[in-house]
């Protein structure tokens, strides 16, 4: 049956939220595949905006069964927290089924990713220091404490123990912070486990027979392509699977149960933290003519390019069709969901980059070396804009202004992908559904 992978093609941050709010209508599971509560969306809710991190968005609708897969890793006390405030607003958690297989995030995690970043310097990776990174490490050294184990006092205690004697003297020794006691984390741990133990289950064999009874699923992916472990740009990336492949790793569904794979991509692109990033447009304070600065400018300050987990100011820059199609590509898109179309209304003209210039080399598609990506330089297309005319109100294609439809319709063929949702606005109604069809 008809089952669809939501996944960011950027660097994450491309209103994926919105998006997932507006088909999750069409499908009975919503699935978080993986990361952890690195992730944030808001969603208004009674008039009031919520944020998200870990509860899939799934949550929000009475007729869906919100599931937290194998592939997540799950920070007990957020989980709880983020419950008990949904709870308060009215919002029904009971049917949230969350995966035995899926990895806790312990305090040493958080210590050792604030610590590891400081240590990096100037190399810093800028993660959320949610503790993501060093909890999928001790997963692939299968040293990990799983959600299964939480069930049971004796093996957690016993796994605790393992893990601090090692955790302990890189706490202490290498980063010279402060250790655990078996008995702290204890105590801090095993009442979530009985809040969370209800919600526990075989979620793979749980997806599978909704599957087989013709239920539609719907896996909403966090941060986005160019984040993936495999597939981003390494190491400035997070620690797990973002793309749509990781959706069946993540939950224990066939790949070939997955038919539509609707990639998310703002009408420009932002990244937080470190990294390469070609078309970004810098602010003065770093160096930048006082054109690019007002570009940057405009981008984050229309565009409100907070992040929702952080805070920090989102690093703002052009259309890149160059990471578009590799988006394309490693995620097998059937449909693009172009979103913040209405903040490009800023602008004259508007630049796309349609490939790179590295050392006379021309890129049509990402460069194999990621010291190429470091040094590219950006190839552009400039497209006259739609200034000051307002599309937020636009509820068709054919509605827009003539600039607007050719910048979609330019963008559209670059990426070689149909672009079956437009956003040009916040709010639930302020997009155009141009072809897009759950099954
Ligand atoms: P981590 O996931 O906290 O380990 O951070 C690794 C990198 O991914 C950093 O550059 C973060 O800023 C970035 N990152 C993690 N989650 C998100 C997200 O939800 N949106 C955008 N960037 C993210």
């Amino acid at each position: 049956m008809p089952s669809t992978v939501l996944v960011g093609a950027q660097w994450g941050d491309e209103g994926k939220g919105k998006i997932t709010d507006l088909i999750a209508k069409d499908y009975d599971y919503v699935v978080r595949y993986q990361g952890g509560n690195n992730a944030g969306h808001t969603v208004v809710h009674a008039g009031k905006t919520l944020a998200l991190h870990l509860m899939p968005s799934g949550v929000m609708y009475e007729h869906a069964v919100p599931v937290i897969g194998n592939g997540v890793v799950v920070d007990p006390g957020v989980l709880v927290t983020e419950m008990a405030m949904l709870s308060a607003e009215g919002i029904d958690c009971s049917k949230l089924k969350i995966s035995c297989d899926a990895h806790v995030i312990m305090p040493y995690h958080k210590d050792l990713d604030g610590a590891d970043e400081k240590r990096l310097g100037s190399n810093q990776i800028g993660t959320t220091k949610r503790g993501i990174g060093p909890c999928y490490q001790d997963k692939a050294a299968r040293k990990g404490i799983r959600v299964q184990d939480l069930l049971d006092e004796k093996i957690f205690r016993l796994k605790v123990e393992t893990a601090l004697a090692q955790k302990n003297p890189i706490l202490e020794k290498i980063y010279n912070i402060h250790t655990y006691t078996v008995d702290e984390i204890c105590e801090e741990y095993l009442p979530y486990a009985k809040i969370l133990k209800p919600y526990m289950d075989e979620t793979a064999q749980l997806l599978n027979e909704a599957l087989a009874q013709g239920k539609n699923i719907l896996f909403e992916g966090a941060q986005g392509t160019l984040l993936d472990i495999d597939h981003g740009t390494y190491p400035y990336v997070t620690s797990s699977s973002c793309c749509a492949g990781g959706a069946a790793t993540g939950t224990g569904v066939g790949p070939v149960a997955i038919s539509k794979v609707l990639g998310i991509q703002k009408a420009y692109v932002t990244r937080v933290g470190g990294g390469p990033f070609p078309t970004e447009q810098r602010s003065a304070e770093e160096g930048a003519e006082a054109e690019e600065a007002e570009v940057g400018d405009t981008l984050c300050s229309v565009g409100h390019e907070y992040g929702v987990t952080t805070g920090r100011r989102r690093r703002c820059g052009w259309f890149d069709a160059v990471i578009a199609r590799y988006a394309a590509q490693v995620n097998g898109l059937t449909d693009i969901a172009l979103t913040k179309l209405d903040v490009l209304s800023a602008f004259d003209t508007i630049k796309v980059c349609v490939a790179y210039e590295c050392e006379g080399t021309r890129y049509e598609y990402f460069p194999m070396q990621q010291s190429v990506l470091f040094h590219a330089k950006p190839i552009y297309e400039e497209l006259p804009g739609w200034k000051g005319e307002d599309i937020s109100g636009c509820r068709s294609f054919d509605e827009l202004p003539k600039n607007t439809q050719h910048y979609v319709e330019y963008l559209e063929g670059l990426a070689g992908v149909p672009m079956s949702i437009i956003s040009v606005g916040p709010d639930h109604d302020q997009t155009i559904m141009r072809g897009w069809s759950s099954c």
